[in-house]
């Protein structure tokens, strides 16, 4: 597998707690969308963890093909629809 695969074409909110950590899902395998279930395990692909600065809502990519892995960027809109 070299590509991610495309788990959604919008991305998903998560509320996040300020100094805990999440690991976002990069491969697209995982049933917990858009988090890292270790379905990566065994391909190229490892989560992208992060620490939440602020407690707050972010939108999390799905589609995977975002510049800024981890957070939407809008990079989805421009992707097929299939
Ligand atoms: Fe996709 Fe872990 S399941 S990175
Ligand atoms: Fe991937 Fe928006 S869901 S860039």
């Amino acid at each position: 597998m070299d590509k991610a695969k495309v788990a959604g074409l919008s991305p998903i909110p998560v509320n996040v707690n300020q100094g805990e950590k999440y690991a976002w899902c990069s491969c697209g395998l995982s049933s917990n969308q858009p988090l890292c279930d270790g379905s990566h395990k065994g391909s190229a692909f490892t989560p992208k963890v992060f620490t939440a600065e602020e407690t707050k809502t972010v939108y999390l990519c799905t589609c995977k093909a975002t510049n800024n892995p981890g957070f939407c960027d809008g990079t989805h809109k421009s992707l097929p629809k299939e």
